[in-house]
């Protein structure tokens, strides 16, 4: 893994998110944009090499939406940039850590991803980004 990608943080009200974000890092987003697959609009700041990825859910059964549901808002995943997507899930495999997608599937920000489980992460949502070529 080469660096944080990205930091997902879920929100309830992108609006208001982008005017406070926009206000915490003196920027404006960059892109919005929808991943249909995942029921969930975002939102993406740079911050030097590494991005915040805001995540408003746009379905009831939204990953986002449960995940609000059941905490609140806040830091929803930890996005780390691989060079080579499939031989890090091999990796990880034989290390024994749960993938949630051993695919990996299309993300935003033209972004190959997969994630791992929380529960064989400490309680942290990992995904693995790779740029699509
Ligand atoms: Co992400």
């Amino acid at each position: 893994m080469r660096k944080i990608e990205h930091l997902g943080i879920a929100v309830k009200d992108l609006k208001a998110s982008n005017q406070l974000f926009k206000k915490l890092l003196g920027k404006e987003h960059y892109k919005e944009e929808e991943v249909g697959g995942e029921g969930v609009m975002t939102s993406f700041f740079q911050v030097g090499e590494t991005k915040i990825e805001l995540l408003e859910a746009t379905r009831p059964d939204s990953p986002i939406a449960k995940y609000l549901e059941q905490k609140s808002e806040g830091i929803h995943h930890i996005a780390f940039d691989v060079e080579d997507i499939h031989a890090e899930v091999e990796r990880l495999i034989a290390e024994g850590f749960e993938i949630l997608n051993e695919t990996p599937k299309a993300g935003a920000d033209n972004k190959l991803v997969v994630f791992l489980h929380p529960k064989s992460t400490n309680g942290v949502l990992v995904e693995l980004c790779q740029e699509r070529k």
